[in-house]
């Protein structure tokens, strides 16, 4: 692998250990993947950082570290909100082990936004390289923005922002950025909410795996819907890149070769029978966080009423501090929106029987992280199930 003057220099320590040991696993990494070179990034997004998924053996390793980050980096959710945890009803035990590992990690210069949509806190931009971990997040970069990271390992992540670089190969180089398969919509989708999208997303992703897929016949996609999609793909499938017939930004320049690709018809029912009208003591959406236009839209939707039922609402803290009126709106009802966390990573969930969603990774994942049944609905049913 061709290494510059700074690598060799880090590679044999100049820097500190952390610094040397980061690089080697960047270039170990690097040689499994058949990397050729390594590529500067313009960010970094590590996970690993809910004690609840990273434990006392993360907190230990995070803390034998001493680098920082050279690359603008942010954190993945961590298990609670930093400052409102005990409103949400957080163990203090649990708060001090989840505080400690924030600290770890502000020490090694990791911005403290503890959040899957960096994309709404920074400017990330078409052909930028990233070391991202998060798979909705990594999706989304690379799908909707156009930019270009695999699917980073927490410590691969955290190495590439103290070193500032990731090996390059997959999605980093564009001859690995063409679709697989066809993904053809059978469906009038002219009414689909975020929460269709996801529905679809945990149908798709079953289907296509690791493959890239290439969706025609979406006419209702936003940005918003398109960022449930590709986390839902990613939950049940293992997909970090797709394209969308005359949407998505590598789609529309229009020069994919599709003819021969394996085609996959979806229809409604695919979609349909994901909603099934089961019983649930709490609602939960922000899967991946809230846009400031999905926090507008469950504002108006809550407008007036009050909900009868734990109501949590989750978004990063930079996009919460930008729209604080839209967020006291939403509070008004009773709803809570919390930064930082979300209804997968919070052990705060695993109170529940069984939970509501707007998600498709959510209905992939409750079950699993939080015990609890899970139910998918629209934006405007998760309001009105939780008002009655
Ligand atoms: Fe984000 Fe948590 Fe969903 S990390 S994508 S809100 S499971």
């Amino acid at each position: 692998m061709q290494l510059d003057r700074d690598d060799e220099r880090i590679l044999a320590g100049e820097q500190g250990e952390t610094k040397q040991k980061m690089l080697e696993l960047i270039v170990a990494l690097g040689k499994v993947f058949g990397a050729e070179r390594l590529v500067p990034i313009k960010s970094a997004q590590v996970s690993g950082a809910s004690y609840k998924t990273i434990g006392e053996y993360g907190l230990q390793w995070l803390t034998s570290l001493d680098a920082k980050a050279i690359v603008p980096a942010v954190l993945n959710p961590i298990g609670m909100p930093r400052e409102r945890w005990e409103e949400m009803g957080v163990d203090p035990d649990f708060a001090a082990k989840q505080q400690a590992v924030v600290a770890a990690y502000e020490r090694l210069g990791i911005a403290l936004e503890c959040t899957c949509t960096p994309y709404y806190l920074r400017e990330t931009s078409f052909g930028d390289h990233l070391a991202w971990s998060e798979s909705s997040a990594v999706s989304y970069a690379n799908s909707v923005i156009g930019a270009r990271t695999n699917r980073e390992g927490g410590p691969g992540a955290l190495a590439a922002a103290l070193v500032g670089k990731t090996p390059c190969y997959g999605l980093h180089l564009e001859e690995k950025r063409k679709p697989q398969v066809i993904v053809r919509v059978e469906a009038d989708t002219r009414n689909w909410d975020i929460s269709h999208y996801g529905a679809l997303g945990y149908h798709a992703g079953k289907l296509v795996g690791n493959r890239i897929p290439f969706f025609s016949g979406l006419e209702s996609a936003t940005p918003e819907r398109l960022k449930g999609l590709g986390a839902a793909m990613a939950a049940t499938g293992a997909v970090a890149l797709y394209h969308v017939e005359g949407v998505t930004p590598e789609a529309a320049q229009g020069l994919f070769e599709l003819s021969g690709l394996e085609v996959i018809n979806v229809e409604t029912g695919d979609v349909e029978r994901l909603f099934k009208e089961i019983p649930v003591d709490a609602v939960a959406v922000g899967c991946p966080h809230c846009s400031p236009l999905e926090l507008g839209e469950i504002a108006g939707l809550l407008k007036g009423k009050v909900v009868t039922m734990p109501f949590y609402v989750f978004a990063s803290q930079g996009v919460i501090d930008r729209n604080q009126k839209t967020v006291d709106q939403i509070e008004k009802s009773g709803a809570r929106v919390f930064a930082d966390t979300c209804m997968v990573v919070s052990p705060v969930m695993e109170q529940y029987e069984a939970i509501m969603v707007n998600s498709g990774k959510a209905l992939a994942y409750v079950p699993d992280m939080c015990a609890a049944v899970a139910r998918i609905g629209t934006i405007a049913e998760c309001v009105k199930v939780a008002t009655e």
